[in-house]
């Protein structure tokens, strides 16, 4: 029997649903290339943004619709969007033909809901609540990479930034024991794992809840000592991301000058509103001081446009921040509504004329920034870890600073580091030259 997941959403998602995987895998199933071929079916959804939800449903009605046809196959919906009450009781009614409904913290059930559904054809739903997980170790993950990792440090955000739904589905912050992270990753990196990718919702509380001193920077030098590699970690917040962050990252060998810091507004005024604690200033300071101590470093950010009462002068200060730090990369959001949250309830939402029209202002002027940051790539040499082939039959490869670059290389070529000038690039795309050996 063979199984297919979707998944939706970040990365912390993605690498849920290699448990999963893992999990099924050992109930016999083995992975589909494609929906048609599998006799189980599971969508991990997230629920950030309502855009996410509504393709969700548009999917299960589709599946439940070839469920017809085919009787014998299983459908499971979980993660977050399931982990929201009045959601998962919406699928349980309005789809019957849904099997398994799990929660964002029921991931460690799967296998035995499985079991039941195999046995009795019911329906099953396990949702626990957010606030009372655990963390499972040693649990079977079957990885979608062969080179790249992601390693989990800490579960659940407190930050409740007025938007946000995450802390209301993924609960309240947990940390993961700092020897379990490192059994972790001396295994990946035995098992010939080239990079590691550290996840949470906010790195830099990792080990706060333990209330021993236990901190991020201590992980990092932890971490630091295990061996020549690529580490990374996602995401930051601007309130946590101090200068000392900033010197641990510079002195170890193996972390990379590459910085996920989310900016979400540059008005001070919204930032309050957001209830992200940092202003303009300080977010500011803190990107100066990463190019200063470290001018190779890379810089992304997530913004979202039209968050409620959101005026010009406030969106202009988000571009400003935009034009001043020069992102490689931004991930832009429209705001959207969520229930249950602060910003819901605001009487001051933006209408989506505004917001639309304020997106592709920020689009266009990241996608200049974006351009000239590869411009400023151009003639230089980078080192890259080759992950396969790319665009047009080149190769491609990754820097330290995780930008993508393609050139013509033998396949074999596939694992190792290799050093590439840059000989061409566009807004999206760089474009190399293997030099050396
Ligand atoms: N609307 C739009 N974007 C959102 N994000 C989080 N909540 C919302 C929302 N309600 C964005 C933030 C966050 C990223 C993962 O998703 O920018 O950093
Ligand atoms: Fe959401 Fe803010 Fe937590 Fe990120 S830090 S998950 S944006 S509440």
């Amino acid at each position: 029997m063979k199984y297919f997941i979707e998944v939706w959403g970040c990365a912390m998602n993605e690498h849920d649903a290699e448990t999963l995987g893992g999990l099924i895998e050992k109930k016999g199933f083995t992975k589909a290339d494609s929906y048609s071929e599998a006799q189980l079916i599971v969508l991990h959804t997230c629920c950030i943004r309502a855009k996410a939800e509504d393709k969700v449903i548009g999917r299960i009605g589709a599946l439940s619709k070839i469920k017809t046809k085919r009787p014998e196959m299983i459908i499971a919906v979980g993660g977050c969007m399931t982990q929201q009450e009045e959601v998962a009781k919406y699928i349980e009614k309005r789809f019957k033909k849904v099997d398994i409904i799990y929660g964002t913290h029921n991931l460690n059930e799967f296998d035995k809901m499985l079991t039941t559904v195999l046995e009795d054809k019911n329906q099953v739903k396990n949702i626990s609540n957010a606030d009372e997980m655990i963390i499972w170790e040693n649990m079977p993950i079957k990885r979608n990479d062969e080179l790249k990792a992601y390693v989990n440090i800490i579960y659940g955000c407190n930050n409740f930034c007025s938007y946000c739904i995450v802390p209301y589905v993924r609960g309240r912050e947990k940390s993961r024991e700092i020897s379990f992270i490192v059994d972790e990753v001396k295994v990946l990196l035995s098992k010939g794992f080239k990079e590691i990718t550290l996840l949470g919702q906010n790195v830099n509380s990792y080990g706060h809840d333990f209330k021993d001193g236990t901190n991020f920077s201590l992980l990092l030098k932890e971490l630091d000592k295990l061996g020549d590699y690529r580490l990374r970690f996602m995401s930051s917040h601007p309130r946590d991301f101090d200068f000392e962050l900033i010197d641990t990252i510079n002195d170890t060998k193996n972390v990379c000058h590459q910085i996920h810091l989310p900016l979400q507004s540059g008005s001070d005024r919204i930032i309050k509103e957001m209830n992200r604690g940092y202003t303009k200033k300080h977010y500011l300071a803190l990107t100066e001081y990463i190019y200063k101590v470290m001018p190779d470093a890379t810089i992304s950010t997530d913004i979202i446009v039209g968050f409620p009462g959101e005026t010009e002068s406030d969106f202009q200060d988000t571009l400003d921040v935009v034009e001043n730090v020069g992102y490689d990369q931004a991930y832009m959001f429209m705001y959207s509504i969520r229930e249950g949250t602060r910003a819901a309830k605001m009487d001051n939402q933006v209408p989506e004329d505004i917001k639309k029209e304020r997106f592709h202002r920020l689009l266009k002027l990241q996608n200049k920034k974006s351009l000239e940051r590869n411009k400023e790539m151009l003639g230089k040499t980078y080192e890259l870890l080759v992950e396969g082939l790319g665009e047009k039959a080149r190769l491609t490869g990754r820097t330290r600073g995780n930008k993508v670059i393609n050139f013509t290389g033998d396949i074999n070529l596939k694992g190792k580091l290799v050093k590439v000038k840059v000989t061409d690039y566009n807004t999206w795309s760089l474009y190399g030259e293997l030099i050396g050996d």
